[in-house]
């Protein structure tokens, strides 16, 4: 009773639960692909007798991860992870991601830095020749959000994305408030020429506190698609 969608997303999650091995700490993503990747670990913890321990990227994954009984530890408790499996918006032929959808991309980026894997899942239509066409979202500080804006904008009028509109993310009728409190511009840019620039050239704003361009971090990536077929880059 899956959509082919989610259907594409579950055969990618379950390929990439394959990876992993007793004793791992793990990182958990956030979304849709990668909840049915942590249902499809808490099969394996309570089946198999699988030892992991998992920190997860936010909130929502955590609360999941308990209930399907797979043991939730901070960052801090866990040290240093051996493989993050998260989902993505986008990824490129250079393994590049954008990120963020779900607004949880400053906690997947934290958690997948200190991983010494990490593996992305996702439906075929994720996979792109150019970044840009999802809205990248730039997590920024409540106070001055506007003039933080501001210096977006000109970011990236001198990055040749002049006029692009950048929205603040809402929830219904209030703004959208992430786990760590900042509001999530959207950059409406079409096209990115060059992510690893721009990533920098973002995360030099005063106020801004990460984008969701996700550059060297990923090793893997496991692609689900709608006829059943999983390909695997690495
Ligand atoms: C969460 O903040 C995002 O980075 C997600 O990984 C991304 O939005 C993918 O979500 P889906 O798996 O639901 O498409």
């Amino acid at each position: 009773e899956l959509s082919p969608a989610d259907f594409a997303k579950c055969i990618a999650a379950r390929r990439a639960v394959d990876f992993i091995e007793d004793g791992m700490r793990l990182g958990l993503g956030t979304g849709s692909t990668a909840a049915f990747m942590v249902r499809r670990l808490g099969e394996r913890v309570r089946e198999e007798g699988l030892k992991v321990t998992g920190v997860p990227t936010s909130s929502r994954t955590a609360a999941l991860a308990r209930e399907e009984g797979i043991p939730v530890v901070t960052l801090e408790e866990a040290g240093w992870l051996d493989l993050t499996i998260d989902g993505a918006d986008e990824v490129d032929g250079d393994f590049q991601l954008i990120k963020g959808g779900g607004g949880a991309h400053l906690q997947e980026k934290i958690v997948a830095s200190a991983s010494d894997r990490m593996i992305v899942i996702a439906d075929g239509a994720k996979d792109v020749a150019r970044l840009g066409v999802f809205p990248l979202p730039v997590e920024v500080i409540c106070f001055g959000w506007q003039t933080t804006q501001k210096l977006l904008s000109e970011a990236l009028e001198g990055r040749g994305h002049a006029g692009a509109a950048i929205t603040r993310r809402m929830a219904g009728e209030t703004p959208f408030i992430s786990d760590e409190g900042n509001f999530i511009l959207d950059l409406h840019l079409g096209q990115i020429h060059d992510a690893r620039a721009l990533s920098l050239v973002l995360n030099q704003i005063p106020g801004v506190v990460e984008n969701g361009l996700f550059i060297d971090l990923c090793d893997i990536v496991v692609l689900g698609h709608e006829d059943g077929l999983v390909r695997i880059r690495d």
